[in-house]
């Protein structure tokens, strides 16, 4: 097993308000949702930074990616969102130092309707999240990475509305665009009604691949569509990350010096300098 880098300098991010709240939403599966938010994480930890992730997806992969038994998920998402615990109590550690995850079970599938009549429906997992901290005192966390379920669903919603802002991945593949207007038809509904101050963080292509022509051609498209929202790391198809996951390891632990584990550490330089822009700002 690799040993990954660490460092015992204060977290990079002491000292400011709250944890920075980023939701992985992309309504179409496959598209590396699950894989960034394990592998982001533990290069922010890695990093230095205290960082939780929640798994908001029924199917629980970021939970097995990261090795936790089905046994160990006593107190799950659904129980959180469903007000049948606080969230401190579902909080369970993982291999990887620093970071820390909220497991999610097959019960979340029928959240929907068992919240449709609360008139905080929208807002369960903002609170949740808000009641980590402390009245007056520090955040347990710098940063919450929420990986979201393959739909626009009140789920989803919730993590728009608890987030400060979206990380999109997008995959290298022919239809990649399509759908990314209905995310941001979708992010812009939240942030009217819901979030004022939700943006959108960046976009992540994911699973490029440089033998394949297409791959240079999705890239420019949507550097044509997004701009300067597109992060300049690309994350290559790379099959020591999809192995990874059958292990219950992040791919930074599985293989550190795999093209696909570099990247996710850039990735997170990236994202942490983008942070550290904003608040210059
Ligand atoms: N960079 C990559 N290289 C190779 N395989 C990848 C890569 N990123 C993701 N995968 C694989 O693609 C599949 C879908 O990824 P996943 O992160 O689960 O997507 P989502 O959460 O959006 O549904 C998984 O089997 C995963 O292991
Ligand atoms: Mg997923």
């Amino acid at each position: 097993m690799n040993e990954l880098p660490s460092s015992d300098l204060p977290s990079p991010s002491a000292g400011a308000p709250g944890p920075r709240v980023l939701a992985l939403a992309n309504q179409k599966g496959g598209v590396g949702k699950t894989t960034t938010a394990i592998n982001l994480g533990t290069a922010l930890a890695a990093i230095g930074e205290r960082v939780l992730i929640v798994d908001l997806d029924p199917q629980g992969n970021a939970s097995t990616g990261l090795g936790i038994e089905q046994r160990s998920r006593r107190v799950s998402s659904y129980d959180v969102m469903v007000g049948d615990a606080p969230m401190a109590e579902a909080l369970l550690p993982t291999a990887v130092p620093r970071l820390s995850i909220v497991a999610s079970t097959m019960d979340l599938s029928g959240l929907e309707l068992e919240i449709a009549g609360f008139r905080d429906r929208a807002f369960r997992l903002r609170n949740a999240i808000r009641s980590l901290t402390p009245e007056g005192g520090a955040a347990p966390f710098d940063y919450v990475l929420i990986d979201c379920p393959p739909s626009l669903n009140l789920i989803t919603i919730n993590a728009m509305a608890a987030a400060n802002a979206i990380l999109v991945p997008l995959q290298c593949e022919f239809f990649a665009l399509e759908g990314l207007s209905q995310l941001l038809k979708t992010v812009e509904q939240v942030r009217t009604t819901l979030n004022p101050t939700l943006s959108i963080h960046g976009i992540v292509l994911t699973m490029f691949d440089a033998r394949n022509n297409l791959s240079g051609q999705v890239v420019a498209d949507v550097k044509q569509f997004m701009g300067s929202k597109v992060y300049d790391t690309i994350i290559p198809r790379n099959v020591r990350i999809s192995e990874a996951p059958s292990y219950g390891k992040p791919a930074l632990l599985y293989d550190l010096k795999c093209s696909g584990s570099q990247a996710y550490i850039r990735l997170a330089s990236e994202i942490i300098q983008r942070e550290r822009e904003l608040r210059a700002a």
